[in-house]
């Protein structure tokens, strides 16, 4: 059925100018943009999205990158959004998806397997979560907040 998952591009895909192609690629895939907002991560913040990697030898360099400039999160919807999506966007690494998925959005506009241009949520669960935590929970009648 219609799912919907949480798309960003993180700050080398907006400092890049790759926003409006990558819109272009997510609305020919026949993805629906539900929400959208530009905005950007603190230490804080940026450690309560991505708290499941915090003892991994990267998080303190992922804090910093994702710190770094302004971000654009949108949610997606279609059917099969979770997996469509993680799909287009290619590998983790971008110097992988290069070579085994030159058409993803990794491959074209990734640098490495840390500045990789996108995030997607990679279950049902988490895009519950992903999209709560930037958009609130909209079942409960909140407004938006600010991160
Ligand atoms: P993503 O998979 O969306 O979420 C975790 C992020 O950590 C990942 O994208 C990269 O931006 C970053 N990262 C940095 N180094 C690594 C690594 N060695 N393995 C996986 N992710 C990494």
């Amino acid at each position: 059925g219609k799912e919907r998952t949480l798309a960003m591009i993180k700050p080398d895909g907006v400092s890049g100018n790759h926003t409006e192609k990558i819109k272009e690629a997510i609305l020919e895939s026949g993805f629906g943009i539900a929400k959208e907002i530009v905005t950007s991560f603190n230490e804080d913040s940026a450690s309560r999205f991505y708290a499941e990697h915090s003892l991994k030898k990267f998080f303190v360099s992922l804090i910093k990158y994702i710190t770094r400039g302004q971000v654009l999160v949108m949610v997606l919807e279609k059917e099969n959004a979770v997996a469509d999506w993680r799909s287009l966007m290619g590998p983790t690494d971008a110097q992988e998806a290069k070579i085994s998925h030159p058409n993803s959005i990794r491959a074209m506009c990734g640098l490495n397997i840390e500045q990789n241009c996108v995030h997607g949520s990679d279950s049902l669960q988490s895009a519950r979560r992903e999209i709560a935590f930037f958009f609130g929970d909209m079942s409960s009648g909140s407004v938006n907040f600010s991160i």
